[in-house]
């Protein structure tokens, strides 16, 4: 997991929002991030330092000359050991303060005392967003690096509508994990293809099949994390695609063809995740089919997209596919990877349960063109996705002078 082990300074200002830090504390201690809290004067007539101290199984900062807290005295090593800073919710007095160097608490010394990257995520009522003081704050900020997050718009504690809530918890965690990601991808269009394909068999009915879509969006938010432009094409699943990522939804095998296809030429790493259904029905009906006798379907091979497109390459266009086995993995692999004329092929065993088809871990062997092979342990998609990424990288840096 990204955050594994990371140390986190959070720290939460006096916003009605910063109950939501409660959330979001407890997001990145789950996914492994060990969270020192800094909470303002302001902070603590919200939420209690209890809540926080729980959560995080650590003393709550707030004041720099409280001799109980050995912290306080050390909070330049706090701000120095952390890999990151986040304010959440972040005030319009506690973004003025960051953007004047002003530290008159604890929080906002460990802004000037930080070393690694600070992620803010705004709150405030209706307007204060907008006034001009705030917008040129947040401007020095971003100038100076500092991430400042746009808050989101909606109903706002006074009862007035606007820009100015806190962003979800869960899209501060995506942005802070992005911060900490390594941006080796910067540069490269990388297409994915996810999910399942559906083809009809008359107006209500298709053939699909078991795949969620979990790897190939996994994938896609990975190589956005790592700085990659990214297109999504999917079949139909029950996931949001990530943000930053343009999105082309696609039902039948066709249409996921032809939508390859576009992309493809553009991109220089097309990894294609998604389960393309081997089949269509030859001539689906035009209207619901009725009756309880026995019906046989004629069907038709669909195109092979994956062969298509390494057919169709340019040098310089790495392709990653995918091998869904139930038996004989490594042999049956090996055989795709030739037959297809693709780099790097990811083998999965989908017969066995809690990895591959619908489930959040996978275990996979990676073979490449090249002759090498290496089975992975059992683990999160998430990180089955960084670890495809980086044998991209590492395969291309090897192939790429050699091909020229
Ligand atoms: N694939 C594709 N177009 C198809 C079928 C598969 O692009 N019509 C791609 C998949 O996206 C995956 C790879 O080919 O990257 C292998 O898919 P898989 O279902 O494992 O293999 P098949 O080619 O369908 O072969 P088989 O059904 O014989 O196992």
């Amino acid at each position: 997991m990204p955050l594994d082990g990371r140390e986190l300074v959070l720290g939460v200002t006096g916003s009605i929002a910063a109950y939501k830090a409660v959330v979001l504390l407890r997001e990145l201690t789950r996914q492994g991030a060990r969270v020192t809290v800094c909470l303002t004067e302001h902070a603590r007539r919200f939420v209690g330092d209890l809540t926080f101290r729980t959560l995080s199984g650590r003393p709550v900062l707030t004041d720099l000359f409280d001799p109980r807290s050995d912290e306080a005295v050390e909070h330049v090593a706090l701000a120095e050991r952390a890999a990151a800073v986040v304010v959440a919710p972040a005030t319009a007095n506690v973004l003025a303060k960051a953007a004047h160097g002003i530290a008159d608490d604890f929080l906002t010394t460990v802004l000037l005392a930080a070393r690694g990257p600070v992620l803010m995520a705004p709150a405030m009522d209706g307007g204060m967003w907008e006034h001009p003081a705030v917008m040129a704050n947040v401007a020095v900020l971003r100038q100076r690096g500092v991430t400042v997050m746009e808050p989101e718009a909606g109903p706002l504690a006074s009862g007035l509508s606007g820009r100015g809530r806190l962003p979800e918890p869960e899209t501060i965690v995506e942005a802070l994990v992005a911060l900490l990601s390594p941006r080796d991808l910067a540069g490269e269009r990388v297409l994915v293809t996810a999910g399942p394909t559906r083809e009809a068999i008359d107006p209500v009915r298709y053939i699909s099949n078991r795949s969620s879509g979990k790897m190939g969006f996994q994938l896609a938010a990975a190589a956005l994390r790592r700085g990659a432009a990214v297109t999504l094409v999917s079949g139909p699943t029950a996931l949001r695609p990530p943000s930053g990522a343009v999105f082309v939804p696609i039902e039948t095998a066709e249409e996921m063809r032809e939508a390859v296809l576009q992309h493809a030429a553009a991109a220089t790493i097309v990894i294609k995740a998604a389960a393309v259904g081997d089949y269509r029905v030859k001539r689906p009906a035009a209207t619901k089919i009725k009756g309880k006798q026995d019906l046989t379907l004629d069907l038709t091979p669909n195109p092979d997209i994956l062969a298509e497109v390494a057919a169709r390459r340019s040098g310089a266009t790495f392709i990653v596919g995918f091998a869904a086995e139930t038996h004989d993995v490594a042999a049956h692999a090996r055989g795709k990877l030739e037959s297809k004329g693709v780099d790097l092929l990811v083998a999965n065993d989908v017969s066995r349960a809690g990895i591959g088809f619908d489930a959040d871990d996978n275990e996979v062997l990676l073979i490449d063109r090249w002759g090498g092979s290496r089975a992975l342990p059992k683990m999160s998609k998430a990180a089955v996705a960084d670890e495809i990424l980086s044998a991209v990288l590492a395969l291309r840096a090897r192939a790429v002078p050699a091909r020229r």
